[in-house]
């Protein structure tokens, strides 16, 4: 045993003494490469930092800021906007309509759903909440409104559907063909709801319902000054000949561009 013992300890002697060779024949080596590869080092150093940083600041950017910024607020009951528009006679505007005085009625209150719900129908968790909680203490749903504008802004739904002629969903979106409500963000500092700003931190918007800021009014009413309907479409056989009408004066126009009609659009 102890013979073997030594020899091993011999072999480990002669292991080191190599290895020695090894680090003295690389220190012997010309002090170039070295320096080349400390090089590589540093600059492989400089990327890495140069990743995690823009890694980093784009996940703060882009999640976290976000995330900070806006708070999730769930609806009080989950709607099925599919399954009523179904059950209902006359689509959205049994429950949104304009009331004879030409406003607009907005989210339905609690009277325009005892009729179908003075008791529990079915089994959905959702619906007896909805029955226990509110119906039967005659207490009123406290939606949370996504399109909400700030107090000083003046919206009208009568001169967009009605006189406009603008379709719900290219301001709200496909609200009513969901069968869930989806998550209300709120904006922390402004308590201003998301669907103002936007989804998009960068402020790209893909959709017309994407985002409704002052900027977003404006787009839309300076697209249908540049066409006034009655008048432009009308055909012209020389398109040089002066025309049979003239364009109208601004004071004439009735959707608001002008920085001096701020109070079109805010009270
Ligand atoms: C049975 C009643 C009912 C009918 C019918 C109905 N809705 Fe609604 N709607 C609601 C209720 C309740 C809410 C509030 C809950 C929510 O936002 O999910 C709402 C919310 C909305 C909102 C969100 C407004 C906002 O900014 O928060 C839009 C947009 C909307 N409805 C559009 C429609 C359209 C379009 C139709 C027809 C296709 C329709 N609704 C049919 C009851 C109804
Ligand atoms: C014309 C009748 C009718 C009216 C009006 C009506 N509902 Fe309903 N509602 C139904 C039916 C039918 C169901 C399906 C019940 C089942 O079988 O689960 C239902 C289901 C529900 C449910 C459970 C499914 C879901 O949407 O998540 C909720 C919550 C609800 N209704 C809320 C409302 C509210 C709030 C109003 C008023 C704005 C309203 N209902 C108006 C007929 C009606
Ligand atoms: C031109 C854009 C536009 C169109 C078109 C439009 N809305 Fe709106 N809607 C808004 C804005 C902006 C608000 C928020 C108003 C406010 O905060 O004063 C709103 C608010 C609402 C609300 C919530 C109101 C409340 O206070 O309870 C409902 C519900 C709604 N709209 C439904 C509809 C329906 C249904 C249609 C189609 C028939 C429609 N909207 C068409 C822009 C629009
Ligand atoms: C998709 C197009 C569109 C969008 C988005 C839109 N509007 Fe309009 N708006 C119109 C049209 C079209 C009219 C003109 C209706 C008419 O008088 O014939 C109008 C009219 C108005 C009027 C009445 C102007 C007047 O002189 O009587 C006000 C106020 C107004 N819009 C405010 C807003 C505000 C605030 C927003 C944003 C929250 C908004 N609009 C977004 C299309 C739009
Ligand atoms: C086409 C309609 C429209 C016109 C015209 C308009 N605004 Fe606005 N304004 C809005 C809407 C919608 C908002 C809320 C959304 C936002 O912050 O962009 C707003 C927001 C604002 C805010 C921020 C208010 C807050 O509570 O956050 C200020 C300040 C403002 N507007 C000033 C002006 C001034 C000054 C003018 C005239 C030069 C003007 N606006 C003309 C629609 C309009």
């Amino acid at each position: 045993m102890s013979t073997s013992d030594d020899k091993a300890k011999e072999v480990s002697a002669e292991a080191d003494v190599s290895a020695e060779a090894v680090d003295e024949v690389e220190t012997a080596s010309p002090p170039k490469v070295n320096e080349k590869k400390q090089d590589n080092g540093g600059l492989g150093f400089i990327i890495l930092f140069f990743i995690i940083g823009l890694v980093g600041s784009l996940a703060v950017g882009w999640w976290i800021f976000p995330k900070l910024l806006y708070s999730q607020k769930k609806q009080p009951i989950d709607f099925n906007h599919v399954l009523h528009v179904g059950t209902v006679e006359e689509g959205c505007e049994s429950c949104h309509y304009f009331r004879e005085d030409g406003s607009f009625s907005g989210v339905p209150k609690l009277a325009q759903c005892v009729d179908c719900h003075e008791e529990v129908m079915g089994e959905d968790p959702e619906e007896l909440k909805f029955v226990e909680e509110y119906v039967a203490k005659g207490k009123e749903v406290p939606w949370l409104i996504y399109s909400r504008q700030p107090d000083s802004v003046f919206f009208s739904h009568a001169a967009h559907i009605k006189m406009g002629k603008v379709d719900c969903v290219i301001c709200h979106g496909y609200i009513g063909e969901s069968t869930h409500s989806r998550v209300y963000e709120e904006n922390r500092f402004t308590g201003y709801s998301r669907d103002i700003w936007g989804k998009n931190i960068a402020g790209l918007k893909k959709n017309t319902w994407d985002r409704m800021k002052m900027d977003d009014c404006a787009e839309c009413h300076a697209e249908n000054r540049a066409v006034p309907k009655t008048v432009e479409t009308l055909p012209w056989p020389i398109s040089w000949m002066p025309r049979p009408y003239e364009k109208p004066a601004s004071s004439q126009i009735r959707v608001h561009i002008e920085k001096d009609a701020c109070f079109v659009c805010h009270k």
